[in-house]
């Protein structure tokens, strides 16, 4: 599976944005608030990398408890299929588990992702082409 983008964790968005920017990053699609998720969301490129920084902004976001956790860190790939609910049934008889259920990204054009998440791996997100 294509690794579409690598989420990094900010707790501060614009502090990390400056830093990835200075690393040669350029900004693919600017910080914008995603009401699904409770988060700013951003996508910065380096080359044929993409980092999607999430920044949780209230206790209610799913991914607020992860700060805690992470801190400023990548904290999930994910990967780009052409049908998700065929990636999900096959991840599933892999061990993977459901942990969010598909919903739109309005930052990805409105494509539908889920999160999914397995001992030995972690969390992984699945975005449909
Ligand atoms: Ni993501």
């Amino acid at each position: 599976m294509k690794i579409h983008h690598v989420g990094y964790l900010a707790k501060n968005i614009g502090k990390t944005e400056k830093k990835f920017l200075e690393l040669g990053y350029v900004v693919e699609k600017p910080s914008r608030y995603d009401e699904i998720r409770k988060c700013n969301i951003e996508f910065l490129i380096n080359g044929d990398y993409r980092v999607e920084l999430i920044q949780p902004v209230s206790e209610e976001s799913p991914m607020y408890p992860l700060l805690k956790r992470f801190k400023n860190s990548p904290y999930h790939f994910c990967y780009e299929v052409q049908s998700l609910e065929s990636a999900v049934a096959e991840l599933s008889e892999n061990g993977y588990t459901v942990i969010q259920e598909p919903e739109t990204a309005p930052c990805i054009e409105g494509r539908k992702v889920v999160f999914l998440n397995n001992i030995s791996m972690g969390i992984i997100e699945l975005v449909e082409q």
